[in-house]
């Protein structure tokens, strides 16, 4: 499987690497501000993952763990799941290939689960990590009823109904009023995810594992940031999460909601900046 990656204008392939992790159910184009902004001596790969975007969706999707609970009606019993683990193998192969030496992984909610998978699976790649708007406890019951529904509508009428859902969950009020291309945006990369795909990653963030424990395992530099008005993975779950990173820094960026690299690109960016200047 090979993924379709979109780079940073900047940087050749001697420079060590960050590879950009976009969230559910979005696509590498939410990276744009960040490939720009990166400083010299830096590269920046921004996969689509398997599904999403331009990236095939692929028939090994991955072996879901004995025991593992999807919600019931996540999946049907003939439907496949697509993984966390197996997205994380994705990028891992995309490492090995591209990148001359460890990466800094910076991933945005369901990326940050993939950047978990990742330390657990390949650790040897990762350098550095930067876990934007995400969380390391595994889905509620009830959270994982919400994604049987939302299976249920997207099976039966694709994308727009999980966009309608999603958008005012996705963004802070702020950005909805003052930035609507923001919205337009988002609502644009969610249209363009292909129901199948948003089945099967529905039935994979249903039965993800819990990585709390992960946490403390995770050697190497953290930063943590959050949307001040981040509604999905709100500051208290940020907080508890660098408590348990051994190094872990944690910045809020102001007026974002849960998309806090488009909803306040100046303020993401300058985090990530300072981050990769202290590596
Ligand atoms: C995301 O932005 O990736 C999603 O909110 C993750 C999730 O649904 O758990």
């Amino acid at each position: 499987m090979t993924l379709h990656v979109t780079r940073s204008a900047g940087g050749t392939e001697s420079d060590p690497a960050v590879v950009f992790i976009h969230g559910f159910p979005f696509n590498s184009a939410m990276w744009q501000p960040q490939l720009e902004a990166l400083p010299p001596g830096w590269r920046g790969l921004a996969p689509d993952l398997r599904g999403f975007g331009r990236s095939e969706l692929g028939a090994d999707r991955g072996e879901l763990p004995s025991g593992s609970r999807t919600g019931g009606r996540v999946a049907l019993p003939d439907e496949p799941v697509l993984t966390m683990d197996r997205m994380a193998d994705d990028v891992a192969e995309l490492i090995k290939t591209e990148a001359a030496s460890p990466a800094v992984i910076c991933g945005l909610s369901m990326g940050g689960y993939l950047a978990f998978s990742l330390w657990r699976r390949h650790p040897q790649l990762v350098r550095a990590l930067v876990l934007a708007d995400t969380r390391a406890d595994p889905d509620s019951d009830e959270a994982r009823e919400n994604r049987a529904r939302t299976a249920a509508s997207a099976r039966e009428s694709g994308a727009r109904p999980v966009a309608t859902a999603m958008l005012p969950l996705l963004l802070s009020e702020r950005t909805l009023d003052e930035r609507p291309e923001v919205g337009d945006a988002v609502r644009d990369m969610i249209l363009d995810t292909p129901r199948e795909t948003l089945v099967a990653a529905l039935a994979g963030l249903a039965a993800r594992r819990d990585s709390t424990d992960t946490l403390s395992t995770i050697t190497v530099p953290a930063l943590v940031l959050v949307g001040e008005n981040d509604g999905l993975t709100p500051l208290a779950l940020a907080e508890a999460m660098v408590e348990r990173l051994p190094q872990a820094r944690l910045q809020v960026i102001p007026g974002a909601g849960h998309v806090a690299n488009l909803e306040n690109p100046e303020a993401f960016n300058a985090a990530l900046v300072e981050f990769l200047d202290s590596l």
